[in-house]
């Protein structure tokens, strides 16, 4: 018996890098597929058959799935998943949330486009995808095994310049499934997600790409299919987690703490602004992280200090 035999499995922006490995695994792992995809751009234009060529791809090898060309970015398409997998195979029970695109821009030469875009396809989507699901689920009462993996960023949980709506939204992915995981257990949901880093089309747009993950003649870490093994585990019973971010690239896999803070309290209850300020000199003006980057781990600090440098904040 196969880790997800008779599961039926959502993969959100399917159709090409990331999501396409992704439904490829499930579909092998067992499950039956809605492969969703609009098919556009890396920028969030155009539109094209991507999810009918995986679903071929997934046929070919003996699977089962489906078509969806649904944008997340709508609620209403957003449903047409769900009810697509009820009416197709008869059920729910993994969600991928893994549609996205990329418009980097600074604060200052983003366009409100570029916003709607970015938060619309990645936090609205994988919100609509999640309720309409949960409102299936919720409708069906409690079930064991039912799983939705989101998908976030390195840079969602350790942002850098000239990203700031992806970056944010994905740090919203990562907080919403964080609140999905404490409000889906009782219907038996575990959510978790995933800071996937590989050479898709996505990246491969990027002028860095060449120097984030540069091509070896071994084994090449950076390929997308690495990151599915993951996906499967965090769908699966084996997996005995909820409401955690994981990141993932190649061979290595990283367990994102969450937030934690260093408290201060006032001796006489109410802050006076010098004592504030006191108070808060004893405390460093860098926070030490282990940050996870494709090429692997990097400890570093945040801001870094050419930041505090630039501000005159430190010497
Ligand atoms: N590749 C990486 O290193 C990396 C790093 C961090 C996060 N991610 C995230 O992983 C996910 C997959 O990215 P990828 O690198 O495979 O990119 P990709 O461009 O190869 O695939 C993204 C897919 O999403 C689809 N899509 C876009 N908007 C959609 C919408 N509104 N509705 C339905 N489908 C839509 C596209 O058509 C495309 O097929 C994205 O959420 C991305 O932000 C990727």
């Amino acid at each position: 018996m196969r880790l997800l035999e008779d599961k039926v499995a959502v993969v959100t922006g399917g159709g090409n890098g990331l999501g396409r490995c992704h439904a490829l695994a499930l579909a092998a792992a067992g499950a039956r597929v809605v492969v969703n995809d609009l098919g556009g751009d890396v920028t969030g234009g155009g539109s094209g058959d991507a999810a009918a060529r995986v679903v071929e791809e997934i046929q070919d090898l003996g699977g089962q799935a489906v078509a969806n060309r649904a944008s997340v970015a709508d609620w209403a398409g957003a449903a047409t998943i769900i009810e697509q997998a009820v009416a197709t195979f008869g059920g729910l029970d993994i969600i991928v949330n893994n549609a996205g695109i990329n418009r980097p821009a600074s604060i200052a030469d983003l366009s409100e486009k570029d916003f709607d875009l970015e938060v619309g396809v990645h936090l609205k989507g994988t919100t609509a995808v999640c309720h309409h699901a949960a409102r299936f689920w919720t409708d069906r009462g409690p079930a064991t095994g039912r799983a939705i993996i989101n998908t976030s960023s390195p840079v969602g949980v350790h942002p850098m310049p000239d990203g700031g709506p992806y970056c944010a939204a994905k740090a919203g992915i990562a907080a919403l499934t964080m609140v999905l995981a404490q409000e889906l257990a009782g219907l038996g949901v575990r959510a978790n997600a995933i800071a996937p880093a590989a050479r898709t089309r996505m990246v491969m747009a990027s002028p860095s790409v060449d120097q984030l993950m540069p091509r070896s003649t071994g084994f090449d870490r950076h390929l997308p299919d690495h990151v599915s093994p993951l996906i499967v585990y965090l769908a699966s019973p084996l997996c005995r987690f909820t409401g955690r971010v994981f990141g993932v690239e190649g061979p290595d896999v990283a367990l994102y703490q969450p937030w934690s803070a260093d408290w201060l309290v006032s001796g006489s209850g109410h802050w006076p602004v010098e004592a504030l300020a006191e108070a808060l000199a004893t405390l460093p003006e860098q926070a030490a992280i282990r940050a996870f980057y494709p090429g692997g781990r990097i400890d570093t600090v945040f801001p870094p200090r050419r930041t505090l440098k630039t501000l005159g904040l430190v010497q």
